[in-house]
């Protein structure tokens, strides 16, 4: 599902260079539910954002289902992005003037469907993360595990193949981080999603089909 060949990433700036990622050739298989840890630094959230096409790797090819990435402009990039894969980022990333159900809404914007269709699905995926009693608030009335259920509604609305998240757990208490990884674990069961999902706690990773870990931008194990 997922091919990275060679992936390498340096950021420049006018007086450092950071080899952020050093040749990592990773292969994630469809409906595999793999999990990546390391320490702080060592790469993870920009190995994440390679494999979602949100930054070009500086070297290396990278394949989502037959699809290679390496020519795709912007404007393809966005649209298979916005087709393919859905996303869960520790801050949650909500719009905080709009209501929870418009935000769930935002990724089917960009399909041409009806307001009325667009609501229904919204709601549909309000309700898979237990929040239908939820959808007219705003973020800011809601606790951290309320809102990052809100984004992971957000991130499965368009029925992604792939879900990628960077620790979504990180902010929560250890109740409400079991609950958000039922519903990963869920989702990765039930509907096949292939995910791939950044942690630093062991007992999440391990209930995962495989770890990968990183260490100063290589792949140790
Ligand atoms: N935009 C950038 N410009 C320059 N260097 C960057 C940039 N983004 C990240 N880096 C560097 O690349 C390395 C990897 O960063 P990354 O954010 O991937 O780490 P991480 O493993 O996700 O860490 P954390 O656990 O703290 O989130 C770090 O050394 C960081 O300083
Ligand atoms: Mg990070």
């Amino acid at each position: 599902m997922i091919r990275l060949q060679n992936i390498e990433k340096v950021y420049r700036t006018s007086t450092i260079e950071t080899l952020a990622l050093n040749s990592i050739n990773l292969e994630v298989a469809k409906g595999e539910f793999l999990s990546i840890m390391g320490p702080s630094g060592c790469g993870k959230s920009t190995l994440l954002n390679i494999i979602g096409l949100l930054d070009a790797p500086t070297r290396g090819d990278i394949s989502i289902g037959e699809q290679k990435t390496g020519h795709l402009g912007d404007r393809e990039l966005a649209a298979f992005r916005n087709k393919k894969l859905g996303f869960i980022f520790q801050s949650y990333h909500l719009i905080n003037d709009l209501q929870v159900v418009d935000n769930v809404e935002l990724p089917l914007l960009y399909r041409s469907m009806s307001a009325k269709e667009r609501k229904q699905l919204a709601t549909e995926a309000l309700e898979k993360v237990g929040l239908s009693n939820r959808i007219n608030h705003f973020p800011t009335q809601l606790s951290g595990g309320q809102r990052q259920r809100v984004a992971i509604a957000r991130a499965i609305v368009g029925r992604p193949e792939i879900i990628l998240a960077d620790e979504p757990t990180g902010n929560l208490d250890s109740a409400m981080g079991n609950e958000i990884m039922e519903i990963l674990m869920d989702l990765n069961r039930n509907e096949g999603t292939t995910i791939v999902m950044v942690t630093h706690d062991e007992n999440m990773a391990h209930k995962t089909h495989r770890l990968v870990r990183l260490f100063d931008g290589s792949q140790v194990s």
